[in-house]
Formats: C-alpha cells, sequence, structure tokens
C-alpha cells in the first residue's frame, strides 16, 4: 500500500468555488506528469468502477472478491449509522488516543470516509487519507482530506513518509491478516506517534442467556461460521492488546464498551447505543452482512440468506431477548527512541 501508487479519487469542486482556479506546482518535473495524470484516469476505469452485482447488492471491483460486505447505497447509509453509534457510545469522541497537533493522519478502510472527513474538520492543521478498496466516499469534502484506494492487508510503502496518527475502525470480518495490519502501522507511524483501533468482538452475548436458541444467535453463528471458515478475523476487538504488544507499541490502552442490541436496557445511554445498534443492523445490515459468505462460502441460495436475516431481524425486535456485544478501544504508542 503506497500513497504514491494508489488510485486517488478524482474530487470535483465544491459550489462556489471561484473561476480562477489554483494551480498545482508541486510536481518536481514534467516527466512525472504523465504518471501523475495515469493515476488520477486510473480511477475510473473498470478495475475500480466495474463492480460485481450479485443476488441483488454491488460490491468492490478493486481486488475483487477479497471483502464480502457490499458497496451499495443501502450498506453506505448503514456505515454511516454506525458512526453515529460509535460517536453515541464513545461521547461524541472519534478517537481516544491523547494526540498532540497531528500533521499527517490516516483512516484505514475508511468506508464512507465520515471519519476522517469528521477528523479533518476537527483537525485543520493536519492532511488527512482515507483509503479504501471502492471509492464510494463523497467528492465534496473538506480540503484536507484526499482518499485513496487501496489495498491495506498489501505491503505498506509509507515508512519514508510516516504519519502521526493511524486510525482504523470497524474491520471486523474485514481483512484476514489483521496482526499484519498492525505491524505495517507500527513501522508506519513516526516515533512518538500513536495508533488506535476500535473493533468488535463479533459474536454477541447475554448474561441470562436470553439470546440462546434465537434467530439472532443463529444468524450469528452461520454467518460468522461461514466468514471464519473463509480465514476472516471476526473476534478482533479481544486480540487487539495482544497485537499491539507483539508489534512493539507501548502505553498501550485498552477501553471495552458495551453495545447492546436494541433498546432493552434500562440506562439510557445504553438504551441510545443499542437503539443504533438495532436501526443499522435492520437497514439490510443482516442481508447485507450473511449474503456473499453464505452463498459464496456455503452454498446458501440468496432465499435461504433472506429467510435467516428476516427471523434475526424479527427476534432483535423482542424486548425480552438482552443480547449484547463487546467493543474494543486500543491505542498505544511507537517508542521515541525507536
Ligand atoms: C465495516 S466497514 C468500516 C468502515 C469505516 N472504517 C467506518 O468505521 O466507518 C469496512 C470497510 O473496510 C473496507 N475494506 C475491507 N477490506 C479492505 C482492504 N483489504 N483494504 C482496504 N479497505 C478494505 C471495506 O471496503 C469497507 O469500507
Amino acid at each position: 500500500m503506497a500513497e504514491t501508487c494508489a488510485q486517488e479519487q478524482a474530487t470535483t469542486p465544491a459550489a462556489g468555488v471561484p473561476a480562477n482556479v489554483e494551480v498545482d506546482n508541486s510536481y518536481e518535473n514534467d516527466s512525472a506528469y504523465g504518471d501523475e495524470l495515469s493515476s488520477y484516469s486510473a480511477s475510473l476505469t473498470s478495475s475500480v468502477l466495474d463492480y460485481r452485482h450479485e443476488n441483488g447488492r454491488r460490491y468492490h471491483k478493486f481486488r475483487d472478491g477479497v471483502y464480502l460486505l457490499p458497496n451499495d447505497e443501502p450498506e453506505n447509509d448503514r456505515m454511516d449509522m454506525l458512526h453515529e453509534l460509535s460517536l453515541v457510545l464513545m461521547h461524541r469522541k472519534l478517537y481516544l488516543a491523547p494526540i498532540k497537533n497531528p500533521q499527517r493522519v490516516i483512516d484505514l478502510a475508511t468506508g464512507t470516509g465520515i471519519w476522517a472527513i469528521d477528523f479533518a474538520d476537527e483537525h485543520p492543521q493536519a492532511e488527512v487519507i482515507g483509503c479504501d478498496l471502492s471509492p464510494t466516499q463523497p467528492s465534496v469534502v473538506p480540503p484536507n482530506v484526499k482518499f485513496l484506494v487501496d489495498d491495506i492487508e498489501s505491503d505498506w510503502a509509507y515508512e519514508s513518509n510516516p504519519f502521526d496518527f493511524i486510525h482504523a475502525r470497524s474491520l471486523a470480518v474485514s481483512i484476514r491478516n489483521y496482526e499484519k495490519v498492525i505491524r505495517e502501522s507500527y513501522r508506519s507511524v513516526k516515533p512518538g506517534g500513536w495508533v488506535e483501533f476500535q473493533d468488535w468482538d463479533g459474536y454477541p452475548t447475554s448474561e441470562d442467556g436470553s439470546h440462546k436458541g434465537t434467530g439472532l444467535q443463529r444468524f450469528y453463528d452461520e454467518v460468522y461460521g461461514a466468514f471464519e471458515g473463509a480465514g476472516y478475523e471476526v473476534r478482533p476487538g479481544i486480540k487487539l492488546e495482544q497485537w499491539f504488544k507483539d508489534a512493539g507499541f507501548v502505553n498501550i490502552h485498552v477501553e471495552k464498551f458495551i453495545i447492546p442490541y436494541g433498546i432493552w436496557p434500562k440506562d439510557r445511554y445504553l438504551k441510545k447505543v443499542g437503539a443504533w445498534c438495532q436501526t443499522q443492523a435492520e437497514a439490510l445490515g443482516f442481508e447485507g452482512f450473511a449474503m456473499a459468505a453464505l452463498t459464496r462460502f456455503k452454498n446458501w441460495t440468496k432465499e435461504e440468506v433472506m429467510v435467516l436475516a428476516s427471523q434475526a431481524r424479527a427476534d432483535g425486535k423482542r424486548r425480552d431477548i438482552h443480547m449484547y456485544f463487546d467493543y474494543y478501544v486500543v491505542y498505544g504508542q511507537r517508542p521515541e527512541n525507536s
């Protein structure tokens, strides 16, 4: 993964931009112009935009098949709901790491780019990059954000231009070699810089066992079984701390949160978190989550997946099921003298 070779998304100027468009004089010589131009036009080529359509959903094309969740509008809406869920959960904080005046920041697997955009608004001095397999981020964004199409599981080439802060959120079921991404983050953050990962223990639980035997438990058992069989990391939350230690980070901090499914908790804060969790899952979240994993790896039909999803959705409305997920925010610092 390298900023120089990644395919940069073409952006359109915001409404109201003056006719005198400023010239980018940052290139070093004319011979580089052709390369730069081709990197822009590459973002429009079929390798990126000729999306895969399957069972009524749309999927990324770059590195076709490596990510099993859709990249269509319903999924993008769901991701934006996940962002709100995360903000409510973390008392409207985008991150917990004690960063100071970051200049160069990357959001790995940025999704709709909403975290990167909010971060860039909060830190106008910072240059913020969001990278993802899909170029589905908005084109009108703060001037200090740019989006790249790239695969975070490939080797990185950021060591010569490292970051002050590297952030990643909700990569459960997204990637296979999660530990390698953390090692690459260590290599690509400046000495003294911070890395923060926020992620799920995908398997739900309940203190009173009320989720057992329900459509919800069956859904997660079937779907995560398919993801795990295909090599994806489903429970990164519980492993992040050890991976950070193994990579060499110091000053590691772990914060564990609870995400209820639904509005069953009495506590107003948890009720609100649970409402967002249920809302995002009902926004075609169950189908989107399960469709590719079960049809590609377990030979289920689309109709069978829809039935599984609708049983989960129906049981999700029951107040007597007290299911929740554990969610972890882990950050660590690369030693100053490394
Ligand atoms: C559940 S979404 C999370 C999006 C975002 N981090 C957030 O919290 O709003 C997972 C994202 O990971 C991206 N992704 C999956 N595998 C990837 C890879 N190997 N390289 C880059 N992005 C990847 C997907 O395209 C998707 O946008």
